[in-house]
């Protein structure tokens, strides 16, 4: 068999795989295509390649809770307060998510108050991130686009958004091919990087570069999921960070107690104007600690 035919073999295997159904296909072939240069032979790329996978995915399978949660949301009364309680039940399903709620009514006041204001945000391995669109709401009415790999929180996202937010969607995608192609005036990478890093490392600083938005605000988990804190992610930022720095562009550090954020300001592409509310984001991020 000639290498390519491997892969090809190696790569529908895989995605005849219950497991791995929701999977993106270009994840799929992305990483079989990386796997492949390392591996001995097709059974050791297959084996390699399943667990490059598991760890792309591992930790981030749904559960039904999620879907009946998303039913309930379906039905619930009209009310602000019941849907925020509701969309809360949601975004503690996911550990990311989970870990954000305490700090959830000031994330976008801090975040949009050091940005400034936009007209569209990019929402970059999203998962359950759709659910706090009633937050953005209270400082923005820019467009918001999600986008995942895997298809179990792009549809839950998708059915939320689409009955109630006009100008909001999640896509079905690997936001590692064509990164260019993405050009919301800002682009959220939240607790991912890691991530993405560990599947292909310099893929984090290639995707930044890449990515056709001019603000690129990452973040980085404080704790790892087994509770302990996570050196790794200071290394990252310090990578990131000096990144920005030897090509000239701005990176603001945001002090929130769960997550590190960064505001990446590429000098190359200008923000365009912009809907948020008046006043709101500004005073909040005052008041709430956004740092320089
Ligand atoms: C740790 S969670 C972060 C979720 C969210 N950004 C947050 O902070 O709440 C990682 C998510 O990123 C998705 N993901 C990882 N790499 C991706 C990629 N290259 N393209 C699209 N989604 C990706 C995974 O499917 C998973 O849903």
């Amino acid at each position: 068999m000639t290498p390519d035919v491997a892969e090809q073999a190696v790569i529908g295997r895989i995605r005849a795989a219950a497991k791995y159904r929701g999977v993106h296909a270009d994840t799929i072939a992305d990483i079989v295509r990386q796997e492949s240069g390392k591996a001995a032979n097709a059974t050791d790329l297959e084996r390699r390649a399943r667990l490059k996978l598991h760890r792309v995915v591992a930790g981030y399978l749904l559960t039904g809770r999620i879907t009946r949660l998303v039913r309930d949301l379906a039905g619930a009364a009209e009310s602000d307060a019941a849907r925020r309680e509701l969309c809360r039940a949601v975004l503690a399903a996911h550990f990311s998510t989970a870990e954000r709620l305490p700090d959830l009514d000031r994330f976008y006041p801090a975040l949009f108050g050091a940005i400034g204001p936009v007209r569209s945000v990019a929402d970059l391995a999203c998962a359950l991130n759709p659910f706090t669109v009633p937050w953005l709401r209270d400082v923005t009415d820019a467009e918001y686009a999600g986008y995942d790999l895997n298809l179990a929180y792009v549809e839950p996202g998708r059915a939320f958004l689409a009955d109630r937010y006009p100008g909001c969607s999640v896509a079905h995608h690997d936001v590692l091919v064509g990164p260019d192609a993405i050009t919301a005036d800002v682009a959220l990478l939240l607790k991912t990087y890691h991530n993405i890093e560990d599947r292909q490392p310099g893929a984090g600083l290639r995707l930044v570069t890449e990515l056709g938005s001019p603000v690129v605000v990452v973040s980085f988990p404080v704790r790892t999921m087994t509770g302990r804190p996570a050196p790794f992610s200071w290394r990252l930022l310090a990578g990131l960070t000096g990144f920005a720095a030897s090509r000239g562009w701005q990176a603001d550090r945001l002090e929130l107690p769960t997550e590190l954020v960064v505001v990446v300001r590429k000098a190359s592409v200008a923000v365009q104007a912009s809907s948020v509310r008046p006043g709101d984001a500004a005073e909040e991020a005052g008041a709430d600690g956004a740092a320089g």
